[in-house]
Formats: structure tokens, sequence, C-alpha cells
């Protein structure tokens, strides 16, 4: 029995194969459409979602297979004070898999320790979202057709965005990348994302300044400042608006850049880059489902 904490949880190799089987899920949907008869799986959100628990739920119905689960920690008896501990032992006895997002981060590793059955990481805190970063590797690959010698280009919250987290990890372990952080200076990427890289001596550089290094880059990958995880609220009044992408500011770009955003955006991408083709964050979206269905298939042993 495996779980998945971290994008590195999984190998190269085992990127790939998933990749492979997501790309076969898109082209016949059918031979996969009772792959998880009788298998259930649980979502647990402690924390809001929109994308990824509906993403799983969907991808286990696309697979023949059922959900029980809760969207809020309130519906649960984590109100009362049940431990993660408790709370995944309980649900182990009524599913074969969990998808558990929770504000803390290492609680679902917590989960994994005491559950039965697999447990995903489905965000946990300000840590990692590898099942985020699942979409988001499909949809580079999709797009671009490699994952090696590309300049990647993050923006925003680096601190506390999950995402990008992940992201990283997922893609410093491929040749001639090289990663490109724009960020205010509150809210640059922890040290050990950082000592993540120069172990792997992976290039990165880090500025302020998102339009200097615009013709620069393969990929940007916008995010989110996320209120949830400011403890003063002044502080984020102040950074929220640092990047708002604009059309404008995409004149420098490259012509085959392609735009990323995990979801939601509040303000920091126009609506008005909804149009241009290379705006990807809706295709991640029905990336993450595909990918999702991949990451369960492989979890439960279904061939
Ligand atoms: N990208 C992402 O995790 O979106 P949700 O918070 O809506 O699940």
């Amino acid at each position: 029995m495996r779980s998945i904490n971290s994008i590195t949880d999984l190998s190269v190799e085992e990127l790939d194969e998933l990749v492979h089987v997501a790309e076969d899920i898109i082209a016949r949907p059918q031979y996969y459409a009772h792959k998880m008869e009788g298998k259930k799986l649980a979502t647990l959100f402690f924390e809001p979602s929109t994308r990824t628990r509906l993403s799983f739920e969907a991808a286990m119905y696309e697979l023949g297979g059922h959900v029980i689960g809760f969207s809020e920690a309130n519906s649960s008896s984590a109100a009362k004070g049940e431990s993660v501990a408790d709370t995944v032992r309980t649900i182990s006895c009524y599913a074969d898999i969990i998808a558990m997002r929770h504000p803390k981060e290492g609680a679902p590793l917590v989960a994994s320790m005491n559950a039965t059955v697999p447990v995903i990481n489905a965000g946990d805190g300000g840590h990692n979202h590898p099942t985020q970063t699942l979409a988001d590797l499909l949809t580079i690959h999709r797009e671009r057709g490699r994952f090696e010698n590309l300049v990647v280009g993050v923006c925003g919250d680096l601190k506390f965005g999950r995402t990008v987290h992940s992201l990283i990890e997922a893609m410093s372990r491929y040749e001639g990348v090289r990663f490109v952080m724009v960020s205010p200076e509150e809210l640059k990427v922890p040290s050990y994302v950082k000592q993540h890289l120069k172990v792997r001596n992976m290039p990165y550089t880090q500025t302020t300044d998102l339009l200097s290094v615009m013709p620069e880059l393969d990929i940007l990958y916008m995010t989110r400042v996320q209120k949830e995880r400011f403890f003063n609220e002044d502080d984020y009044v102040r950074l929220k608006d640092s990047y708002i992408l604009v059309p404008e500011k995409l004149e420098t770009a490259k012509k085959d850049l392609i735009i990323m955003h995990p979801l939601p955006r509040v303000n920091e991408i126009s609506v008005a880059i909804d149009t241009d083709p290379r705006a990807c964050y809706f295709k991640q979206v029905l990336n993450g489902k595909y990918m999702r269905m991949a990451l369960m298939l492989k979890l439960l042993e279904v061939a």
C-alpha cells in the first residue's frame, strides 16, 4: 500500500507513466469506464476547494467507482475534536482510497501513517500540492511536448504557494530546466525549496521585477497571494496586487509562452488574457481530472 505526500514520492519514470496513462484515458475513456467498479474514494477536505475535490470525485465516477466524504471540517467529527489519525482509521473502514486536504502542513502525512488505505495529499497548508503538479505536468507535456530545457517562471506568493513548491520539486528533476522566481521580498520561496535546487545543482534567479524577465520565459506560472495564509490583514492588503498580468505586459513574451495558474485567481491574471492562445489555466483544470484518474488507478493497482 502506497500513499502520496509529495511529488517526489513518484519517480521520474512514474511521472512519465502517469502522463502516458492520462493521455490514454483522454484517447479512449470507455476503456477505463468500469475499472474502479466496487471501489470507493473518500474526499476529506478540511479546507475549501473547487477543482481538487470535484476533479477527484469526477475522476472516480468516470472510472466507475463511488465517492464519500466531506467538504468542510465542521461537517465532520473534527469539529468535536477528533484527531486526523482517528478520522482516517475510521474512514479506512469505509473507503479504498483517501484524498485529503488540510490547512496544517504534514496532516496528510500523519493520515498516511495511520490509514490502512492509500492517502493522497490534496494540499497541506503552505507546503505541498502534488496532484496539482500532476495536472501541471500533463499541461506542460501537452503544450510543449517535453519537460527538459525549459525556463520556468513562477510569480506571486512563492512563500506559501504550495503548488509552486511541488512544481519546482518536480521540474528540478529534468535536465536543462532553469527557474526564474518573481515575488515580493516578503513572499520569496522558502529556504528548503532553494536547498532542494542547490542539492540538484539547478540554476535559479530571484527578482521582484516580472517585466524584466518576461522575454526569457517558456512557462509563466502565476499564483494568488493567499489571504488565508496571512496572520496580518494589513500585510495581505499591501501585497495582494503585487503582480497583475494584463495583455500589455505580454508584449515582450515569447509567442509560444504558456501561461499557467493553479486557480482560483483573484486579480493576478486579467480576464482579458483568457482569450490569448497562450493561456492554459483552464486546460490545467481538465488535465487535473485525467491525472487524478491515472494516479488512483496506479495506487489501487488497477491494470
Ligand atoms: N488548484 C486548486 O487546488 O484549486 P482548489 O483550491 O479549487 O482545489
